[in-house]
């Protein structure tokens, strides 16, 4: 397995839209491994493979706080949402900014597992909104978007100082 570097924005790579996984193969059951490490060690609750430069819709994500309820979403779509709610959300491509965004409180997904088996499944709460977070990723959408202009762009200067300090 192999940490990954994660993509920051406004890197614009992080905008490019993925496309569907046709095949399961050794190479994709091998990024969802190093995703989970990533993830991980960074740590985090959620990735989405554009974050790491891969163009492909999968993503992974764990929000127990012990690695116990690993989750792998292949090609995944929703299938209905229902109610709002809204909660602070992060980023590993926007580190240290926490902000409240406006999502579907539960809803139903369906997916492939890195077994290359459909399946369905409903989320709530956290988990919902970690996993609408984590699509948006797959479409080249970020959390920050859903902010004021005006707050995206105090947000765009402090990322670029503090990847300037960085190098
Ligand atoms: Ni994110």
């Amino acid at each position: 397995m192999a940490i990954l570097n994660i993509l920051n924005y406004p890197d614009d790579r992080l905008r490019i839209q993925a496309k569907p996984v046709e095949e399961i193969d050794a190479g994709i059951v091998q990024l969802v491994d190093d995703m989970f490490e990533t993830m991980y060690k960074a740590p985090g609750v959620g990735l989405a493979a554009t974050q790491v430069n891969v163009h492909k819709r999968v993503i992974v994500i764990d929000i127990s706080e012990d690695k116990s309820r690993p989750l792998t979403l292949i090609n995944p779509e929703i299938l209905e949402k229902e109610g709002i709610q809204s909660i602070d959300e992060g980023c590993l491509s926007v580190p240290g900014i926490y902000e409240p965004v406006e999502r579907a409180q539960r809803i139903r997904v369906k997916a492939l597992n890195k077994q290359g088996e459909t399946f369905e499944m409903e989320a709530e709460e956290l988990l919902a909104v970690c996993i609408q977070h984590e699509m948006d990723h797959l479409q080249g959408k970020l959390f920050v978007d859903y902010l004021s202009q005006l707050k995206r762009h105090r947000i765009r200067k402090k990322m670029q100082k503090q990847q300037k300090m960085a190098m």
